[in-house]
């Protein structure tokens, strides 16, 4: 088989990076080891930043969230006794949208397949042979166990943390940038309509607490837990107490539901650079991961491949590197940035473990941070500037 663009991985950013290489007149080949099921169901963050819906705008796959999304002007920042508001729309004059990261992946997969797009499902034995060289190879075993290889001008490494693309770049060519914090996320899908209009960021003794929103009648809420603790020691009971403890306000009372799914994720800061090895280019996921607060995951996936694709589109439409040559460097910009502010922002919301000799010095600049980020308008600008990705121009 001969193609374009070899895409390893159908997440979020191989299908969107189909669909600009597509609009582009870019020919281009997914394989994927998950079956397409299986990656429509699965869970993840759910905040838009207003460039990444351009994007997605821009390239044909908007329309669902115009009709479903909710536009968010702000969020609420809270400590026992306060929640204070962040009006993005004061303080940058940008917004964000809330849409799930699977309905974005069910709208991709549903463009893609309309337009043709070959995607390889359930495949096994994942291969890059010859990125360095000028004809690369992806080699796979398909799901019917014929072994299979795609020749192609160029690979994108779409492949998520786990996938086989960043390794395939020899560790004397990489650099690993990497935290790994002392705490996980707990998170509950619940059938219940959100008990707040905007998403609440909660600081609490107990730990962090966040109550975000899918839709209308669809919550979805975060407690902070131990990094190994196990799902099964959290009943939804105590999933509920907890969440309402930390969360707790004079006059507001959060509503519970029926819990449709629960997990426990770790949280990491990582960054592999460069993002390029010969003809092998590496997007979202599979170069760098951020703790989930501030929600910058996707977005930086969408930032990435809009990068990607566009370099890729000018390649072949006037034979010119430049926009290639220079994809790692310009992208690591934005991973930066989005790497500082989710680590400032899981820094300032959760609780140090209880042995850090250091955690009620923590918790004073903790409160004394978020008490000068709602009252400073500086401080706020520079809040909403970051959550809503308009501190750096959208690629
Ligand atoms: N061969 C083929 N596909 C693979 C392989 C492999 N060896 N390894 C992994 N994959 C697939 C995964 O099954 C997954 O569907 O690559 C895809 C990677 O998708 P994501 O992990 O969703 O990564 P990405 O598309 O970069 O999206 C980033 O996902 O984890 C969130 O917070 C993150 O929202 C962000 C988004
Ligand atoms: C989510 O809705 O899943 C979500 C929202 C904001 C975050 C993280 C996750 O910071």
């Amino acid at each position: 088989m001969r193609t374009q663009v070899a895409i390893v991985g159908a997440g979020p950013s191989g299908l969107l990076l189909s669909q600009i290489l597509a609009k582009h007149g870019v020919e281009s080949v997914i394989v994927e080891n998950r079956s397409q099921d299986y990656v429509l169901a699965r869970i993840r963050a759910g905040v838009i930043e207003h460039g990444a819906v351009d994007v997605l705008t821009d390239y044909g796959v908007g329309e669902r969230l115009h009709r479903e999304g909710m536009r968010h002007d702000g969020v609420y920042l809270q400590w026992p006794g306060e929640r204070r508001r962040i009006d993005f729309v004061e303080s940058c004059g940008h917004s964000v949208w809330v849409y799930g990261q699977t309905e974005i992946t069910k709208d991709l997969i549903a463009t893609r397949e309309a337009d043709g797009q070959q995607i390889f499902w359930s495949v096994s034995d994942t291969a890059i042979v010859g990125a360095d060289t000028d004809s690369p190879r992806v080699t796979f075993v398909d799901a019917d166990g014929n072994a299979q290889s795609i020749e192609a001008d160029y690979v994108a490494g779409c492949d998520g943390f786990h996938g086989v693309s960043r390794p395939t770049i020899p560790e004397s060519v990489r650099s690993v940038r990497e935290r790994i914090y002392p705490y996980a996320w707990l998170g509950i899908l619940a059938e219940v309509a959100p008990s707040t209009d905007e998403l609440i960021y909660a600081l609490h003794p107990d730990g962090f607490a966040m109550h975000s929103m899918r839709s209308e009648s669809v919550s979805r809420l975060y407690l902070q837990v131990e990094p190994d603790d196990d799902i099964a020691n959290w009943s939804d009971d105590r999933i509920w107490d907890g969440l309402s403890t930390r969360m707790a306000l004079d006059g507001w009372s959060l509503q519970s539901g029926p819990t449709l799914e629960k997990s426990i994720t770790p949280m990491r800061s990582f960054v592999s650079a460069p993002l390029r090895w010969g003809r092998l280019f590496l997007a979202g996921d599979a170069s760098h991961i951020v703790p989930p607060t501030g929600a910058k995951g996707l977005n930086l996936a969408i930032a990435d491949v809009k990068r990607l694709g566009s370099a890729l589109a000018a390649k072949y439409a006037d034979g010119s590197d430049e926009l290639l040559d220079r994809y790692s460097d310009d992208a690591l910009e934005r991973v930066w940035q989005s790497t500082h502010f989710s680590w400032w922002m899981t820094s300032m919301l959760h609780m140090p473990p209880p042995a850090d000799p250091d955690r009620d010095f923590l918790l004073q600049m903790q409160l004394t941070q978020l008490k000068h980020v709602t009252t400073s308008k500086a401080a706020a600008t520079m809040l909403a500037e970051n959550y809503t990705g308009s501190v750096l121009p959208y690629p």
